[in-house]
C-alpha cells in the first residue's frame, strides 16, 4: 500500500487496496501520515454518506464480505465478541453503523431481537434483502439515520445492548454527543458493547516498529483514496472525512453520559494485517510475531446503564 500526501490540500491518498487475504472483516482505514486537518465542517456528514454508499455498492458483491457465507449460514462476528456480549437470546438488540447488516443478522442468529442503524441507505437496503433472504426478516429491522438522530429515528424505543465498532467511531467527530445518544437508547440496567481498532495500533509506520503518527490529533482528516478496503472496483465518490479518537475520549465521553464501565480489554491481536510484519493466526486474527514489541491492536468495553431490576 502506498500513501501519498498532496503537499497543497494535505489531502490524502492511498494507491491499493489494504484488504485482508483471509477473507475475514477488516477495520475501516489505516491511518495516513498527514492528511488534511481542520475544523469539521458541515458538509462531512454529505460527503461520508456518499462515500459509504459507493462503498457499500462494491462490499455487497465483494469476496470480502462474502454475503453468500453468510446467506449459507456463516457467521460474521468475531470470537471475542460472542464470548464479551454473552447470551443475547430474548434481548432486544441495536446496532449502531450496522453496515449491510451480516453482523446484525449474526446477533439475530443467536436469538436477539435486532434493529439495525446506518445512513447509507444503499447498506440498509442490502441489509433488508439479507434478512429477507436468511428468513431472520421477522426478528430484524433495518433504520435509514445518522447516528446523531438515532433517538427521533427510533421514536425513543430503548434497547438491552447498543453494541457497535469496527471501525466505526473514526466517523463521528464528537464522541460525548454520541454517549449521550448511546445512554439515551438504553434500558435502565442495559448495555453498549464496544469493540474497535486501538487508537495506539495507528501511530506506528510500516514496519511496524517506529513511532510515525500523533496520538493526540483529533482535528477532522480528509481522505481521498480511489479504492475502499476491499476487493472490488474504483470507487467514485472518493472522498471521505474522518476522526481519530484517544482511548481516554472514549470513556470519559461514556462516563460523562452516566455509564458505568464493566471491562475495558485491550487485545494484542488485529483483524487484518495492519503492518507487514504483523502474522496471520489462521482464525482471522493477525499478532506481532514472537519477539517483537507487543501494542494492543483492538479493545472492546462493556459500559452498563444505572438503574433496572435487582
Ligand atoms: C466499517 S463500517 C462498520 C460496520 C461494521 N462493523 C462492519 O464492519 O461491517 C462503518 C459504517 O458506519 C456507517 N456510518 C458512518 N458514519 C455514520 C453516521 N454518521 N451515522 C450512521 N452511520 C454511519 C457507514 O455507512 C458504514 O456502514
Amino acid at each position: 500500500m502506498t500513501t501519498t500526501v498532496d503537499r497543497d490540500t494535505g489531502v490524502c491518498r492511498r494507491e491499493s487496496v489494504a484488504a485482508a487475504t483471509d477473507g475475514r472483516k477488516i477495520a475501516c482505514d489505516a491511518r495516513c501520515p498527514s492528511v488534511r486537518s481542520g475544523p469539521v465542517t458541515e458538509e462531512w456528514l454529505d460527503v461520508n454518506r456518499a462515500n459509504w454508499d459507493d462503498r457499500a455498492r462494491v462490499h455487497a458483491v465483494s469476496e470480502f464480505y462474502d454475503l453468500a457465507g453468510f446467506r449459507a449460514g456463516s457467521s460474521s462476528l468475531r470470537p471475542f465478541e460472542v464470548a464479551e456480549v454473552g447470551d443475547v437470546t430474548g434481548r432486544t438488540l441495536l446496532h449502531l453503523q450496522c453496515h449491510m447488516g451480516d453482523d446484525t443478522l449474526s446477533w439475530a442468529r443467536r436469538g436477539a431481537r435486532v434493529t439495525g442503524l446506518d445512513f447509507s441507505p444503499t447498506a440498509v437496503e442490502t441489509a433488508r434483502e439479507l434478512a429477507a433472504d436468511t428468513g431472520l426478516a421477522d426478528r430484524a429491522r433495518f433504520v435509514v439515520s445518522d447516528v446523531y438522530s438515532a433517538r427521533e429515528a427510533l421514536s425513543g424505543e430503548r434497547f438491552d445492548v447498543v453494541y457497535t465498532g469496527i471501525g466505526a467511531l473514526v466517523w463521528l467527530p464528537d464522541l460525548t454527543r454520541w454517549a449521550r445518544v448511546v445512554a439515551d437508547l438504553l434500558v435502565d440496567g442495559g448495555f453498549l458493547y464496544l469493540a474497535e481498532f486501538h487508537p495506539l495500533a495507528e501511530l506506528l509506520g510500516e514496519d511496524g516498529r517506529t513511532l510515525r503518527h500523533d496520538y493526540f490529533h483529533t482535528d477532522a482528516q480528509t481522505w481521498d483514496e480511489p479504492h475502499t478496503y476491499t476487493d472490488g472496483p474504483q470507487l467514485t465518490s472518493t472522498r471521505s472525512v474522518q476522526w481519530q479518537h484517544p482511548l481516554g475520549e472514549v470513556v470519559t465521553a461514556l462516563a460523562a453520559a452516566g455509564l458505568h464501565l464493566d471491562f475495558l480489554r485491550e487485545h494484542e491481536h488485529t483483524l487484518f494485517r495492519r503492518y507487514p510484519v504483523l502474522e496471520s493466526t489462521g482464525t482471522g486474527e493477525y499478532r506481532f510475531p514472537p519477539g517483537h514489541p507487543r501494542l494492543p491492536q483492538m479493545y472492546s468495553l462493556r459500559a452498563t446503564k444505572p438503574g433496572g431490576p435487582g
